[in-house]
């Protein structure tokens, strides 16, 4: 059942506390990835049905390559399996899929893999589903400003003709609108690096729900919660006959 009122198009999502989820369940951190993984097929499914357009991940951050080695050779194969299991099913749910984040730190097999999910997936319109792999916020916008840099000083770009929208342009998110909602779970109120620049007036919402237990029902809370904002971007809320 989705909530009455505005719902959000774009959702993103940083799915934490997996590792969490495995300790409580006695288990390895890597049982707690893989029970992350059918979390976010399930919450695919559910925001589709809900007439959600967008939904942009954080799956792996720039910064979670200073975990042991293990769990990031883990959490690698995890993500290649994915995309040589799961990108069918995608597809034939209508889902667009795009990777945003800096893939060079990939081997070969997974950069492949990316790009032919990309473009077996390019022309679904169901839903698009973004996820964020070798991603940092700050990584990015310095990416973004080198691009820029480097036209200025070859001459084809003024200082002057550097505006927001330009810099948008450059960014992993280039095409995509803001996303109206944030939701975190794993109870950490932090962004962790995520979307620092798109995030500027998306509504915020954060659980303590660990990422392996979300589902649908989760989303219809977070749906629920946002349809009682006001938003405002930084003018006055509506008043009627003002
Ligand atoms: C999120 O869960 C998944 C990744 C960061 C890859 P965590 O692995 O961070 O789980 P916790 O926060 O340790 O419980
Ligand atoms: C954020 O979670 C990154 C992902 C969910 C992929 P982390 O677990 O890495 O964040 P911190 O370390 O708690 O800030
Ligand atoms: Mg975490």
């Amino acid at each position: 059942m989705s909530a009455p009122g505005p719902l959000p198009q774009h959702i993103a999502i940083v799915m934490d506390g997996n590792g969490r989820w495995a300790q409580n369940q006695g288990k390895p951190r890597s049982a707690g990835h893989q029970a992350g993984s059918d979390a976010l097929k399930r919450t695919v499914e559910a925001a589709g049905k809900r007439g959600i357009s967008t939904l942009t991940v954080y799956a792996f951050s720039s910064e979670n390559w200073h975990r042991p080695s293990v769990e990031v050779k883990h959490l690698l194969e995890l993500f290649l399996n994915a995309l040589n299991r799961d990108v069918a099913e995608l597809d034939k749910n209508n889902v667009a899929l795009r990777f945003i984040g800096n893939r060079s730190a990939f081997n070969p097999a997974i950069r492949d893999g990316m790009r032919r999910a990309e473009a077996k997936t390019r022309d679904n319109n169901g839903l698009y589903l973004n996820v964020a792999v070798n991603y940092g916020g700050h990584a990015e916008i310095t990416e973004a400003v080198r691009q820029v840099a480097k036209e200025v000083t070859q001459g084809v770009l003024r200082p002057e003709q550097i505006t927001e929208a330009l810099l948008e342009d450059k960014l992993y998110t280039q095409g995509l609108p803001a996303p109206d909602l944030l939701i975190r779970t794993g109870g950490e109120q932090r962004l962790s690096n995520f979307l620092l620049w798109q995030l500027a007036y998306t509504e915020l919402y954060f659980t303590d729900t660990l990422w392996p237990d979300f589902n649908g029902e989760h989303l219809d809370l977070a749906l629920a919660d946002f349809a009682g904002r006001q938003r405002r971007f930084g003018s006055l809320p509506q008043v009627e006959n003002a």
